[in-house]
């Protein structure tokens, strides 16, 4: 029988296989600890450290450096994020808040010409460099919960930097979408372009000298020289030599915050997860605040009415996103408001069941390319735990490199409102609380979350992808915790997405048909999306008393494996 005549039937056939062997091929099942990365030789560097006894917060900085290396569009040392620890000794969980700031030059119209916002300003360029925060955040996560040194915890980025590494699918890929910009710059064409001018392929051997000389620095001296010695320098020479106005004050004056977590509750679950200057936290906390009473696990996994309710229950909580949130050093974000059962009930009360309502309904989307940012995983053999994502903002930031330094700067300034109602690169918009301004963090979508259940970890998830890390986040927690599925088939199992504004629901391919019908009979304007989000998971099944299952599934949406032991 020729291909093109294959059954209905062998079609589906073929398509569970590719199914299977993508999740057997993504996912790793220990009875120790488990790491879960975009990349398999990020998710390997954070086993090695588990293996030679670190924690998981060692783990999971070893596998952050080490996914700077081999992904650098997603994360690097130019780049912030955020950190969830949760330390089972102490039952209590910590925030690590190393998300890039603004300079002291910035004010809230920097990024207007004649009146309208130059969105190009603010994504490309010196202009649109937030001060790192990633050198502080991680060299706080280290001396304050790690178990061992920077230098140990480094070593494995260290020996991929400067053996080098075989080019993989995912940075194949982001190379060739961006070689026009990255041949703009002398050090990312140093970089990333081979002497003809094109990209590095899928299988070329890449080796990262410059940003080995950097790790070893970080790995010997901690973050000092990334803001106060050499690296700072170079830092703000290359950012005022395309145009920006970060200085080494800016740089001087950087530093990563403990905040207290957000925590949560969803049935018996407790979720611990990030608080502002991210939204993800709080947006998740709302969401699963106005599904709580809803009998999901009766309505079925991915069924339309279930979908419907999520998508509306998303508007609800996105509006508020773009109006309420944003640095909670410079506004009143007011959370127990937004997170009260009299809130939750107000938006069911809006909520229609048979009618998707125009976003305008909730108050006042184009999702981004999945591109410029990671999230990591780790659970150890002790029962701690570390929710990790961290960024450049988009693929390779600001397309800005730092000469003979090997770091690429992000863009995250763009994450501001840079003028109210203005989309940003993720088709985000906002207002006033999250305007531009000197010092100002700005909101994020990054929603590293821990969930645990009788006082134990019983999961740990986040995402990349811009806004579509809540909601790619959020929906593998459901599938978990409501639905009861593996984590493999929580991550695998097609998503949805919904972010207010733009008016539409972004719906993968593998939602199948008849609901997606109903959805359009409902009134929401679909559109097909290849990937949303890419969630990196860990499971743990059993007690640390009992038999003890940890089960990592890192996202085939992006080509990583996870590991563990
Ligand atoms: O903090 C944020 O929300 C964005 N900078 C995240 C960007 C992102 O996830 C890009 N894609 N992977």
């Amino acid at each position: 029988m020729s291909r093109l005549r294959a059954t209905p039937l062998a079609c589906v056939v073929t398509l569970a296989c590719v199914l299977i062997c993508w999740q057997a091929r993504a996912a790793a099942t220990g009875s120790h600890g488990a790491v879960a990365a975009e990349h398999r030789l990020a998710s390997r560097a954070g086993l090695e450290i588990l293996r030679a006894g670190g924690n998981a917060v060692d783990a999971a900085v070893a596998a952050v450096l080490a996914t700077g290396v081999v992904n650098p569009s997603s994360s690097g040392l130019g780049g912030g994020g955020f950190m969830i620890v949760y330390l089972a000794d102490e039952g209590r969980a910590h925030a690590i808040d190393y998300r890039e700031r603004a300079p002291a030059s910035a004010h809230r119209d920097m990024y207007i010409r004649d009146g309208k916002a130059d969105t190009k300003a603010s994504r490309r360029g010196g202009l649109a460099v937030g001060i790192p925060g990633e050198p502080a955040g991680l060299e706080l996560a280290i001396t304050q919960f790690g178990s061992l040194t920077l230098e140990e915890v480094t070593a494995p980025a260290l020996q991929l930097a400067t053996e080098g590494f075989p080019v993989e699918g995912h940075l194949a890929k982001q190379l060739e979408a961006n070689t026009e910009a990255l041949a703009a710059d002398a050090e990312l064409a140093a970089i990333f372009l081979r002497e003809d001018g094109r990209p590095y392929r899928e299988g070329d051997k890449l080796q990262r000298l410059h940003l080995a000389d950097s790790l070893q620095k970080f790995a010997k001296k901690g973050s000092s020289p990334f803001y106060a010695g050499a690296i700072a320098e170079d830092i703000e020479t290359a950012v005022r030599a395309r145009g920006g106005t970060l200085t080494r004050s800016d740089l001087g004056s950087y530093k990563a915050l403990q905040r207290p977590p957000l925590a949560t509750g969803y049935g018996d679950w407790r979720l611990v997860t990030m608080p502002p200057p991210s939204s993800g936290g709080g947006t998740i906390a709302q969401v699963l605040s106005v599904l709580e009473p809803y009998d999901l696990g009766e309505l079925g996994q991915n069924s339309s009415t279930y979908l419907h309710l999520l998508a509306e229950s998303l508007k609800a909580a996105f509006s508020d996103r773009a109006k309420f949130y944003g640095d909670p050093d410079f506004v009143d974000v007011p959370l127990a408001r937004l997170l009260s059962p009299g809130h939750a009930a107000a938006v069911r009360t809006r909520i229609s069941s048979v009618r998707a309502l125009p976003s305008a309904a909730y108050g006042n989307v184009d999702g981004g390319s999945d591109s410029g940012t990671t999230h990591i995983s780790v659970v150890d053999k002790d029962g701690n735990a570390v929710a990790c994502t961290t960024s450049v903002n988009t693929a390779f930031g600001s397309m800005v490199g730092v000469p003979n330094r090997g770091i690429v700067l992000n863009n995250t300034m763009d994450d501001f409102s840079i003028q109210p109602g203005v989309a940003n690169a993720f088709g985000l918009v906002g207002n006033e609380a999250n305007s531009v301004a000197a010092a100002k963090r700005p909101l994020s979508s990054m929603s590293p979350t821990i969930v645990l259940s009788k006082g134990q970890v019983r999961m740990v998830a986040g995402a990349s992808g811009g806004p579509m890390i809540i909601t790619s986040t959020l929906q593998t927690l459901l599938n978990v915790v409501e639905f009861e599925m593996s984590v493999e088939d929580a991550v695998t199992a097609p998503r949805i997405h919904h972010q207010w504004m733009p008016e539409m629901l972004a719906v993968e391919g593998g939602i199948p048909e008849p609901v997606r019908d109903s959805l359009t009979r409902r009134g929401h304007r679909l559109r097909p999306f290849s990937a949303i989000g890419s969630v990196q998971a860990v499971e743990v099944i059993g007690s640390s008393g009992g038999k003890r299952t940890v089960r990592a599934m890192s996202d085939p949406r992006k080509g990583g494996v996870a590991a563990a032991y």
